[in-house]
C-alpha cells in the first residue's frame, strides 16, 4: 500500500523475443489492476545484463518492450510504464537488501541453478543476487501484488522473507507482496520438448511461438508441435504433454473450458486440432502486433513516455528509499 492506493508490480526482461509464455503468464494478465490499483510495470534492463548481452539489442528490445506493454492494453495514463536503470533507487535499495538476504537462501533459487548450468562460464554474482534486485523492484513501491508466471513464484516468496526480516528489525517499512499467479497460463510449456518451460532464450525456434510471429510461422509451429502417438485430444499433463499444453494455450486464448474443449475436438485428430491452436493464437496476436508496430514507429513517442515514466516511478521510489535509509541509520541532510 502506498498511502490508502493498493499497488500492483511487475516486470519483463528485454533479453530476448518475448514468446507467448511471456503474453500469457504475465503480461496480459497486468491491466486487471489498471483501474483499482497504483500499477507500475517496469522494463527490467539492470537484470538482464546477468547474462552478456549486446547492447544495440539489449537497447532495440528496451524499446520494443515498453511498446509491448502498451500494446498489451496498459494506458499510459493509467499505469506507471518505465525502464528500471532510469530509476537509480532500484540498485541502491539492492546493496542494502543483499545486507538482509542469506547466501544459503540464494543457493537454492531453481533459476539461478538452472541458469548456472546454462551460462557455466560466466556464473557471476549478479546471477546470484539476481532475486536481491528483485525484491528492491516489487518493495520500493509498497507492492501488494505481484503478477507473475510460476517460474517467478519462488522469487516473490523470497522476496517476502526477505520483506519480513526488514520489518522484524525496523517494523512498518515494507508492505509484505503477493505473487499473483494465473490460474490458466502459468506455465506455458515447449512446443518441441513439453516437459521444458517455454522460453525465450530457447535456441530451437520451433519451440516457441514469439508475440511478433507473423500469422503462417505461428500456424507452421503449432502444425510441428510435438504430441504422442495416440489421436485422443484429452487432457493429462502426466500422460499427454504436448496436447495438454495445447489444450492450455487454446483456453487461454479462446476462453474455453478443458471440457469444452475436449468435446470440440471428440473424434478429431491432432491435425485438425493443431491447426485450430494456430489460428486462435493468430487471431489474438494480430491486434497485439498492431498496435506494437504502432507504438514503436513512434520512438519519440516511447522516448517521452520513459522519461515521464521514470520521473513517476522515482517519486515512489525516493519515499521508500529515503524511509530505508533514515531507519538504518544513514546521515539524511537535505
Ligand atoms: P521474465 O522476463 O523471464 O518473464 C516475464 C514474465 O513472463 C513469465 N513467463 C511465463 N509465464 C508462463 N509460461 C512461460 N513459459 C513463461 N515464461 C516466462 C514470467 O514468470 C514473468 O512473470 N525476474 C523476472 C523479471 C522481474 C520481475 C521483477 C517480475 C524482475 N523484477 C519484479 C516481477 C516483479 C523475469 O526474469 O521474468
Amino acid at each position: 500500500m502506498f498511502g490508502d492506493q493498493k499497488v500492483s508490480f511487475s516486470g519483463v526482461q528485454p533479453s530476448g523475443n518475448l514468446t507467448i509464455g511471456n503474453y500469457l503468464g504475465a503480461l496480459r494478465n497486468f491491466s486487471a489492476y489498471s483501474e483499482a490499483y497504483k500499477t507500475f510495470y517496469c522494463v527490467v534492463d539492470e537484470h538482464a545484463i546477468t547474462v552478456r548481452q549486446v547492447p544495440a539489442e539489449l537497447r532495440r528490445r528496451t524499446y520494443e518492450t515498453l511498446a509491448l506493454y502498451m500494446a498489451c492494453g496498459l494506458d499510459p495514463e493509467k499505469n506507471t510504464l518505465y525502464v528500471q536503470s532510469m530509476v537509480h533507487e532500484h540498485a541502491e535499495l539492492s546493496w542494502i537488501l543483499n545486507c538482509f538476504t542469506m547466501f544459503g537462501e540464494l543457493s537454492r533459487m531453481t533459476q539461478f541453478k538452472d541458469k548456472s548450468a546454462k551460462h557455466a562460464d560466466n556464473i557471476n554474482a549478479g546471477l546470484f543476487t539476481y532475486p536481491v534486485l528483485m525484491a528492491s523492484d516489487i518493495l520500493l513501491y509498497q507492492t501488494d501484488v505481484v503478477p507473475v508466471g510460476v517460474d517467478q513464484k519462488q522469487h516473490v516468496e523470497l522476496c517476502r522473507d526477505i520483506a519480513t526480516r526488514f520489518n522484524q528489525v525496523y517494523p512498518d517499512t515494507f508492505t509484505i507482496p503477493e505473487p499473483i499467479v494465473a490460474k490458466q497460463g502459468r506455465k506455458i510449456m515447449s512446443l518441441a520438448e513439453p516437459e521444458k518451460k517455454m522460453s525465450k532464450s530457447d535456441e530451437n525456434p520451433n519451440a516457441v511461438v514469439y508475440i511478433l510471429d507473423d500469422r503462417d510461422t505461428i500456424i507452421r509451429k503449432f502444425k510441428r508441435a510435438v504430441t504422442d502417438s495416440e489421436s485422443e485430444i484429452r487432457y493429462d499433463e502426466a500422460a499427454k504433454p504436448g496436447v495438454s499444453n495445447l489444450i492450455t494455450i487454446y483456453s487461454c486464448f479462446t476462453g474455453k473450458t478443458v471440457e469444452e474443449i475436449e468435446r470440440e475436438f471428440d473424434g478429431k485428430g491432432y491435425g485438425d486440432f493443431k491447426a485450430a491452436v494456430g489460428e486462435a493464437c493468430a487471431d489474438a496476436l494480430a491486434p497485439v502486433q498492431a498496435e506494437f508496430n504502432r507504438r514503436l514507429a513512434d520512438k519519440a513517442g516511447l522516448e517521452a513516455q520513459m522519461k515521464k515514466g521514470a520521473e513517476e516511478a522515482s517519486w515512489y521510489a525516493r519515499r521508500t528509499l529515503s524511509k530505508v535509509q533514515k531507519k538504518l541509520g544513514f546521515v539524511q541532510i537535505r
